[in-house]
């Protein structure tokens, strides 16, 4: 089975389609008016995602691969072989191909690729068998579903498993804990976890990465909308929005807004949902909270958490942090 990627864990497109009106609907009734934010993640979604980690504007992606690239070795041989891999929201795969290309073929885990976008599972897969000869296993689940999965002693052998893109970020605070506390739950002593997350830096930097100047960002934030549309029979005015993204330095987060340009009604059939929403009035789609070294390892240690080295890269103000279960 070598090099060759499998897909594993088909779920009903009926039921997804179920799940994604009814959190659609939840979500734009309630106040503060909300969207959950793993549903930017259709192909379109998935596509212009990648689009965003190439904008210069956007420091994340490049500081957490020079990461891998450099330090790829020694966070491997810091966690021992490690049996599997694991990634929760592995995207396109080219952060795991970084770390498994850094240590020359010498670990051979078998990989377990955990996202909610199809597309990017296939793309992400063949970049993995690209850069090293490992059986790779496809997982098209939310990370709560993924990790219990690939739950232990389902898994035998250790595992390590990957949060990467500072996609604990989007979280709040309290389901970040709950988060992490359930990612331990799912493991065993011996097993470990490689979490990168994005630091606080100036404000303006940080607008920049989530308001771009070429409107990638803009257009990603519209396409949550536009899939209601497609998906929902939704009848959004996708030019009744507009995107912005605000920093909060009380709560050290990002966070992204589809405000209404006027007073507009919108029906979204597929969730029996009718909505009106005042002019100025706005959909929140994101937070992206952003951390110190210092907290992240105080959160780590607070869910149980041993923390066993951390990485920065200065330039972009990111850490990767290796921690034991
Ligand atoms: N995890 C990424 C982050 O918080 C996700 C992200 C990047 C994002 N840019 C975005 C989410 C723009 C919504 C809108 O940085």
């Amino acid at each position: 089975m070598s090099g060759h990627a499998e897909a594993a864990t088909p779920v009903d497109a009926a039921e997804r389609q179920r799940e994604f009106a009814a959190d659609v609907r939840t979500g734009l009734t309630s106040t503060p008016r909300v969207l959950p934010s793993r549903y930017f993640y259709d192909d379109l979604g998935s596509a212009l995602f990648d689009a965003i980690c190439q904008l210069p504007w956007y420091p994340v992606t490049r500081a957490e691969m020079r990461l891998l690239r450099s330090h790829g070795r020694a966070i491997l041989s810091r966690f021992g072989v490690p049996a599997h891999i694991v990634e929760l929201g592995a995207g396109n795969g080219t952060k795991l191909a970084a770390l498994l290309g850094s240590s020359a073929g010498t670990v051979r885990p078998t990989v377990h690729l955990v996202d909610v976008s199809a597309a990017a599972l296939e793309t992400a897969a063949r970049t993995v068998t690209a850069a090293a000869p490992v059986p790779v296993t496809t997982h098209q689940l939310s990370y709560e579903d993924g990790l219990e999965h690939l739950r232990r002693p389902r898994l035998s052998g250790r595992a390590l498993v990957l949060f990467l893109g500072s996609n604990l970020g989007n979280f709040e605070p309290d389901a970040a804990a709950a988060f992490l506390r359930h990612v331990r739950a799912t493991r065993r002593p011996g097993d470990a976890l490689l979490l990168g997350v994005d630091l606080v830096k100036p404000p303006a930097d940080l607008l920049l990465a989530y308001d771009d100047p070429l409107g990638v960002t803009r257009a990603f934030d519209l396409n949550l909308l536009s899939r209601i549309n497609r998906e929902l029979a939704g009848d959004f005015d996708l030019d009744g929005f507009k995107h912005e993204a605000r920093w909060s330095a009380e709560a050290a987060r990002i966070e992204m807004h589809l405000v209404s340009r006027r007073h507009q009604r919108v029906r979204v059939a597929r969730a029996d949902l009718d909505l009106t929403l005042q002019e100025g009035e706005s959909i929140r789609t994101e937070h992206s909270y952003k951390y110190t070294a210092a907290s992240v390892q105080g959160l780590l240690t607070t869910c149980g958490f041993r923390v066993r080295a951390q990485w920065l890269d200065e330039p972009g103000g990111f850490a990767l942090t290796l921690a034991d279960c």
